[in-house]
């Protein structure tokens, strides 16, 4: 079948403006948005810059607004999508080139939350394993299937308009670790999650859990990790 698509460029060398370009491509309904924008750069103008890696909804690199909506290019196929399918870089980050944006400001707020295990002080070093059951494992299961693909910060309208905000990924991969009964770090977290910046900042409007390309309740978590702000309870 023709697929037709309308796909956002820019060139910071030759463009003021970023502006659409038109395209038609021969795909299979069930080939995915990702396999047309392949055959758009190796087929038609090798000028298109697109980040993509596994192709297959793991490596979180081909975030875009799609139809207007944040999703993952190698999840969506076409034969689920309106023609012409608009297809633009997410919102929010420095725009570099077409489809890329420069990531670091999303990462800075990713390090921020300290993602990673912190051990207890209080707590005299193991001589094994620390040992979890599954009820505590279970706690941050969801938040644990985050891909850092910027899908849900990018779709956040309060992150549009206040760069200072953290966002929703930094805050997911913050309850990951909070609600670990391994970590010993939560109040360090909770403090920085406490901040200008922080959860507080969140006014529930629910894009975050919808873009979600791995179904994380994100809106439950950011909520989550504000209780447990006001509430120290972890
Ligand atoms: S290319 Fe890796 S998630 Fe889509």
């Amino acid at each position: 079948m023709d697929v037709r698509l309308k796909v956002l460029r820019f060139n910071p060398e030759k463009d003021d403006q970023p502006h659409f370009e038109n395209y038609t491509v021969q795909a299979e309904p069930m080939e995915r948005l990702l396999d047309c924008l392949h055959k758009i750069k190796w087929y038609q103008d090798g000028s298109l810059a697109l980040r993509r890696s596994c192709g297959h909804g793991i490596c979180g690199s081909d975030a875009m607004v799609i139809n207007g909506v944040n999703a993952l290019a190698c999840k969506v196929l076409v034969k689920d999508l309106k023609q012409p399918i608009t297809v633009e870089p997410i919102r929010g980050l420095p725009l570099q080139k077409d489809l890329v944006v420069d990531m670091e400001p999303f990462f800075a707020g990713y390090r921020a939350v300290k993602p990673w295990l912190i051990e207890d002080k209080d707590e005299k070093e193991p001589q094994r394993e620390r040992i979890q059951s599954p009820e505590e494992r279970e706690r941050f299961d969801d938040t644990t299937k985050c891909i850092l693909c910027a899908a849900c910060t990018t779709s956040c309208p309060i992150f549009w308009a206040d760069k200072e905000y953290i966002g929703p990924a930094a805050i997911v991969n913050a309850h990951r670790f909070i609600f670990d009964s391994r970590d010993g770090g939560g109040n360090e977290r909770l403090e920085i999650l406490s901040s200008r910046s922080g959860a507080f900042k969140c006014r529930t409007v629910f894009n975050c859990t919808a873009a979600c390309p791995r179904g994380i309740k994100v809106t439950q978590a950011i909520q989550e990790v504000k209780r447990a702000a006001l509430f120290q309870s972890f």
